[in-house]
C-alpha cells in the first residue's frame, strides 16, 4: 500500500510500505499509527495546545550539532523547555542557543558535548543534569549515523561505530533517563526514539544494511521499553518515529568520499525537511497520556509528481 493512499488507509494502524528511499514515484514518510486525517488535524492545530505541561521541563535531545536534532531542539525551547542538546560539535550547538535567545524563544538550550560512544561520556553528562537541572523528563535518542560498510566487505569499524550510537547510547540513554524520571517521582515522562523507515524494511541498498540492522534494533528496543514500562506501572511512554529521506548532512557523512552521490540521495525524491520531523515530535509530546503514538509523516506526493526530474537521480 503506498503512503498517498488514504482512501486505501484508515482507522488504527496504516503502515508504509516503502522500501527504498529512492524508489521512483515515493515520498517520504515517516510512521505513524491513526488515520491520516486525524494525524494531519492535530498537527496543525491543537499539537500545540497539549505542550503547556512541559513548560520549564527538561528535556534532552541527542545529536543536537545539525539536521533532525537542531530542529528538534529549536521547536522545544521554541515551546519553552529547557533542552540539554548534547553532540561533540558543541559549537553548533552553542550557535543555535544563541539564536534561539535572540530569537526571544521562551525555554533555553543548554549546549552539552558529549561523544555518545564513549559511555562514561553518557553518565557524565547525565550526573550533570541532575545536579545542574534535576533530572531528565523527555530523552529524545536522535544521534545517529550511517558508515558505507556493506554485510560481505565491510569493517568492523564502521560497524562498532554504528551500532555504539545508533543502538547502545539509545539504550544506555534510555536507562538513565528512565532512572532519572523514577528518582524523582515523574510518572509522565517520554522517551522518543528517532528511528527510520529503515527499521522497518531493508532496502536493496549494500551500504545501508548494517544501518538498517541497527534502526531494526531501535524497532524492537522501543516495543521492549513499551512493554516494560508497562509491567513497571508507569505512565512514561515511548514512542519510535520512523522518517525516510530527511534532508540533513546524513547523506554526506555517509558518502563521505562522493558528495555527488550524497547530494543526489536528497535529488532522487521529494524529501522531508527536519522542521516536519520536529513537528512530529511535538505532536508526540502534545497528545494526552492515554495517547500511545508511534509515529509517520509523509511528503506529499503531488509535491513529487511537480518534480519530475527527481525520479530519475542517481540512487545511493
Ligand atoms: N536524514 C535522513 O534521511 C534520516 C532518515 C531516517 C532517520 N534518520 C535518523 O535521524 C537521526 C538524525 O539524523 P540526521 O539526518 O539529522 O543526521 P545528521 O545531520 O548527520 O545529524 C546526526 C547527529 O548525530 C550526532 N552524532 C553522531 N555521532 C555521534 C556521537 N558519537 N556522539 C554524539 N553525537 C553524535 C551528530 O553530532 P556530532 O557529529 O556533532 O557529534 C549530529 O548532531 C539519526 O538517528 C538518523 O538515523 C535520518
Amino acid at each position: 500500500m503506498e503512503a498517498g493512499s488514504g482512501a486505501a488507509r484508515s482507522g488504527a494502524d496504516w503502515r508504509l510500505q516503502r522500501l527504498s528511499p529512492c524508489d521512483p514515484g515515493r515520498s517520504s514518510a515517516i510512521q505513524m499509527s491513526g488515520s491520516r486525517s486525524e494525524v494531519g488535524g492535530r498537527l496543525g492545530t491543537t499539537a500545540r495546545a497539549g505542550m503547556e505541561r512541559w513548560r520549564d521541563r527538561l528535556a534532552l535531545v541527542t545529536g543536537a550539532s545539525g539536521g533532525i536534532g537542531a530542529a528538534v531542539a529549536r521547536a522545544l525551547v521554541q515551546q519553552g523547555l529547557k533542552v540539554v542538546g548534547c553532540a561533540r560539535t558543541v559549537g553548533n550547538i552553542e550557535e543555535l542557543a544563541a539564536e534561539c535567545k535572540s530569537a526571544g524563544y521562551p525555554g533555553t538550550l543548554i549546549p552539552h558535548r558529549c561523544d555518545l560512544s564513549s559511555e562514561e561520556d553518557i553518565l557524565s553528562m547525565f550526573s550533570a543534569v541532575r545536579s545542574q537541572h534535576g533530572g531528565v523528563d523527555i530523552c529524545i535518542n536522535n544521534a545517529g549515523l550511517a558508515r558505507p560498510d556493506t554485510l560481505l566487505s565491510g569493517s568492523t569499524s564502521g560497524w562498532k561505530d554504528m551500532f555504539s550510537v545508533n543502538v547502545l547510547a539509545l539504550s544506555i540513554c534510555t536507562r538513565e533517563a528512565y532512572r532519572s524520571m523514577k528518582e524523582r517521582k515523574v510518572d509522565d515522562g517520554h522517551i522518543i526514539n528517532i528511528n527510520s523507515m529503515s527499521g522497518h524494511q531493508v532496502s536493496p541498498h549494500s551500504v545501508i544494511h548494517f544501518y538498517s540492522a541497527t534502526k531494526y534494533a531501535v524497532t524492537a528496543l522501543t516495543e521492549g521499553l513499551r512493554q516494560e514500562l508497562r509491567e513497571a506501572q508507569t505512565h512514561i511512554r515511548a514512542t519510535c518515529i520512523s522518517p525516510e529521506v530527511v534532508e540533513t548532512q546524513f547523506a554526506f557523512k555517509l558518502h563521505d568520499k562522493d558528495p555527488e552521490k550524497a547530494a543526489a540521495t536528497y535529488e532522487c525524491i521529494k524529501c522531508l525537511k527536519p522542521e516536519d520531523v520536529a513537528e512530529a515530535v511535538i505532536y508526540v509530546l502534545s497528545t494526552p497520556p492515554h495517547v500511545q503514538v508511534s509515529l509517520a509523516l509523509t511528503a506529499h506526493p503531488l509535491e513529487e509528481a511537480s518534480h519530475p526530474q527527481r525520479r530519475t537521480a542517481g540512487r545511493p
